[in-house]
């Protein structure tokens, strides 16, 4: 079989989004336009050639890749013109597979189903019906049979009524396609050359055009302003919903679900409604996250009890932990087997042992607790002196009572005991009482100030 070679078409300026960026670069789920057609080309083909113009080195340097033929077209002088830009540096022998840059949700056993029609006759062409046709290049058939594509602006009246659109994503053996691509003209409404001519001259060499159709309008839906784009963006979310709940997951609400990343989870996991999974997130069995949580980066494992409006990332959550509600879990935070952290705690590089609690109010910061220590209501580790951070160490079993500082570097001792509202600026010894308070005074002459 012959080589594949993908170009992606993305000249364009995208003036609709009203946007520093070029349009390809705009952003789906976590990926630009452009990032999403790459991940289908590069499965599909050898070589990937995308045709820039507008905005071109800031897509370069955006999508970084150097396995990409970067080819530009100064000027937008139609969609031919934009693939003849690149046709040079195909060989004959291979299928081209023309794709845009801003038609992101194309998928791949549909274009495997063109690269198969344009294997049996050397150009094959991606349509779909519409309800509203407007706006698109109608294929004209006879006997079923493709025999052209008009445009809108070149339509008569009659070819304006047929629902049935070019998609511009088609397959057309290379060679046929340079012999094809010399031979057009700009003699047209929009003065362009047109990708699009070369089927009626083909179909006039009594060559039969293949054809595929697609049922699904999305996947072959361009983007041209942020309200498509929000479009697509939900589109997208609802099949990876389905997709996750086919393979077990529950959610409260499909609709109100995001996930910009990965994610994996084992049996017996929910998610409520509003939370937000990005980057690489796993979720072990019958773990459960209640609503508004944003989750990125991390490992949660089994029987984990995510409470509503929570916050983490880039950490790891072990079995059985329990997380909010309005918790934040910061980077390289690390939550102990069991252990319980509550509400309005932020934890940051830090590791918490098994069946540690620290259930109200608290900052834990670079610190390494035990296991089962009890951190009061209150409590704050002080982990920095306005220039450096420092090291707080909690042994097993400690209790540091509400609302005490603890003023880094420290080491609080196993089974130690902090009395409450403590500031200790020194290690504490292993099972002792430390407290460090002024003495309960009664003022017998204070009075009251009264209003004057
Ligand atoms: C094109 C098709 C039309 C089809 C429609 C689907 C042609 C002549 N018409 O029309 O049949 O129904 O797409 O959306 O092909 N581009 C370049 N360089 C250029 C011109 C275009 O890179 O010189 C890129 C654009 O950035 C865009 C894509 O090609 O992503 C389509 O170009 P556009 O001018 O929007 O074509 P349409 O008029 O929509
Ligand atoms: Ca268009």
């Amino acid at each position: 079989m012959s080589n594949i070679h993908a170009i992606i078409l993305a000249a364009g300026k995208g003036t609709r989004m009203n946007s520093s960026k070029p349009k390809v670069l705009q952003t789906l789920s976590d990926n630009t336009l452009l990032g999403h057609v790459l991940i289908q080309a590069k499965a599909i083909s050898q070589q990937v050639h995308v045709v820039y113009g507008f905005g071109g080195d800031q897509v370069k340097q955006t999508i970084n890749d150097d396995s990409i033929n970067w080819v530009e077209q100064a000027q937008q002088l139609g969609t031919g013109h934009a693939v003849a830009q690149a046709a040079p540096h195909i060989e004959d022998d291979s299928i081209s597979l023309i794709l845009y840059g801003d038609v992101p949700l194309i998928k791949q056993a549909t274009l495997e189903q063109l690269i198969d029609a344009a294997n049996t006759s050397g150009v094959a062409l991606l349509s779909v019906v519409l309800g509203n046709p407007t706006g698109y290049g109608r294929i004209i058939r006879q006997n079923n049979i493709i025999q052209a594509i008009v445009e809108q602006k070149d339509a008569n009246a009659e070819q304006l009524n047929i629902c049935e659109v070019n998609t511009g994503i088609m397959a057309v053996n290379t060679q046929l396609l340079k012999q094809y691509l010399a031979g057009l003209d700009s003699n047209n409404a929009q003065g362009e050359l047109y990708l699009t001519d070369i089927i009626e001259v083909i179909v006039n060499d009594n060559k039969t055009i293949g054809s595929v159709v697609t049922k699904d309008e999305f996947e072959v839906a361009g983007v041209n302003d942020k309200v498509q784009l929000a479009e697509l963006e939900r589109v997208f979310q609802k099949n990876q919903a389905i997709g996750f709940m086919q393979q077990g997951l529950t959610l409260k609400d499909p609709s109100r679900f995001d996930c910009r990343g990965n994610l994996s989870f084992r049996q017996d996991c929910e998610i409520d409604i509003n939370t937000l999974i990005e980057g690489e997130v796993s979720l072990g069995k019958n773990t459960t996250i209640a609503a508004n949580c944003t989750i990125k980066n991390a490992k949660i494992g089994d029987n984990v009890i995510i409470l509503t409006n929570s916050v983490i990332e880039d950490a790891v959550i072990n079995n059985g932990a329990s997380i909010g509600p309005f918790t934040r879990i910061r980077p390289q935070a690390i939550i102990g087997e069991n252990a319980k952290i509550g509400n309005f705690v932020e934890i940051k590089k830090s590791t918490i042992g098994k069946g540690s609690k620290v259930s109200h109010l608290s900052y834990v910061g670079d610190t390494t607790m035990g296991d089962d220590v009890n951190i009061g209501a209150g409590v704050i580790t002080c982990n920095y002196d306005g220039v450096n951070k420092h090291q707080t160490i909690i042994g097993d079993g400690a209790f540091v009572g509400s609302d005490s500082q603890l003023v880094a570097p420290i080491t609080i001792g196993k089974n130690a005991t902090i009395g409450a509202g403590s500031t200790i600026t020194k290690d504490t010894p292993d099972d002792q009482l430390v407290l460090s308070r002024s003495k309960q005074i009664i003022m017998k002459s204070w009075k009251r100030p009264v209003k004057k």
